[in-house]
């Protein structure tokens, strides 16, 4: 079987990985060996089968031998490491969560559920690098493919509602121990029936400004949010803004450029990424068959009526969190006219925001 490379498995979306690996069957088909940037050495886990110790995730020569690599150790890492094993003359296939060579011309955004035709014509035609795309975007895509693939959005506005995990673990630490923070400025008030709300706001409110952590975030993240994600551009957009676009497009290979826009904004949730849609279709369409598109899109569309006792209940992160289905709801036909619809899209960040593509890329190279 494949000699598959596994670097940085022991990070977040690298154990989803794993987890996914594992209840997936994927270590029976193939031999893994698993790469460390900092424990090379050390102990390789159980999934391993022959290797005993973990090789360096730095070692070009040990890589090379791999006929598949998948990465989710993180764009310096890959900066630092691809290009010197492209370099060596590798012409193995290289599978990688970070963003670092999304957008390179030989590189496809791999999402198969929404992208299989595509991926399959780059595989034969000699494509070797297997890049997952953004969680929003990918959440977006496996929601919504049914409309794409129908050909009839014609711009998307996407407000996003993205959670701690899109920053790393360190940032889903931080939003729980703002929690705890604002919790704990107003304990004594709360367990109180008698206490004043408004004190208990002023407490909590100099609480946030003044003792919410906000070291990996920048600015207290627990009872409020953050309007910006990531690097800021020259033309306005955060690069978390920019990407929607670039990577919708990528994904889908479209021929004209699809209009993707809208503002990414931080919240407090731990892991699903939601995303409030404003969609324009190129022509009306009524609302029974726009469901079924979106129905038909794939068998992960979790398809939640416009009402609202199932949509408080099914269209959460309490609801989503920590498996595959995408939820789709609140589809209904905007005041702004026939062609307009509104759509909220949600899913677990590190399933199909993350790790699920990567393998699920990686059995299509095995098949
Ligand atoms: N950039 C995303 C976020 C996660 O910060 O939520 C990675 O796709």
């Amino acid at each position: 079987s494949k000699l598959v490379g596994l670097v940085g498995w022991r990070g977040m979306v690298g154990s989803v990985l794993m987890d996914r690996m594992t209840a997936e069957g994927d270590f029976a088909h193939i031999d893994p060996v698993f790469f460390s940037t900092s424990n090379a050495g050390g102990a390789a886990p159980a999934q391993a089968q022959s290797q005993r110790t973990l090789q360096d995730a730095n070692d070009v020569a040990a890589l090379a031998r791999c006929d598949i690599i998948i990465t989710c150790q993180g764009g310096d890492y890959t900066k630092a490491v691809y290009p010197q094993l492209r370099a060596s003359g590798w012409r193995g296939h290289w599978i990688d969560a970070a963003s670092a060579l999304r957008m390179e011309p030989e590189a496809v955004i791999v999402l198969d559920p929404v992208n299989e035709g595509l991926i399959r014509q780059r595989l034969a035609a000699g494509g070797r690098d297997w890049i997952g795309g953004n969680c929003t975007n990918s959440i977006l895509l496996m929601g919504l493919c049914g409309l794409f693939r129908a050909d009839l959005v014609e711009w998307v506005s996407s407000m996003t509602y993205q959670a701690a995990s899109g920053g790393g673990a360190n940032h889903m630490r931080e939003l729980l121990q703002g929690m705890g923070v604002c919790h704990a400025a107003v304990a004594a008030d709360l367990a109180n029936p008698a206490s004043a709300i408004l004190d208990i706001d002023r407490k909590v409110a100099q609480a946030i400004r003044d003792d919410v952590p906000r070291e990996y975030f920048g600015a207290p993240l627990a009872g409020g949010l953050i309007p910006w994600i990531d690097a800021q551009l020259d033309n306005g957009q955060s690069k978390e803004e920019w990407k929607g676009q670039a990577e919708v497009n990528k994904i889908l290979g479209t021929a004209q450029t699809i209009p993707v826009d809208g503002l990414c904004v931080r919240i407090g949730a731990m892991r699903c990424h939601s995303l409030a849609l404003t969609l324009k279709l190129k022509h009306d369409l009524p609302l029974a068959e726009i469901e079924a598109l979106i129905r038909g899109g794939n068998p992960w569309v979790k398809w939640v009526p416009n009402e609202r006792p199932a949509s408080v209940a099914e269209l959460t992160p309490a609801a989503i969190t920590g498996g595959l289905q995408v939820g789709v709801g609140r589809v209904r036909k905007l005041n702004m006219g026939p062609q307009y619809l509104s759509a909220f899209v949600i899913g677990d960040q590190l399933l199909w925001g993350a790790a699920e593509p990567l393998r699920r890329m990686l059995r299509i190279l095995l098949a």
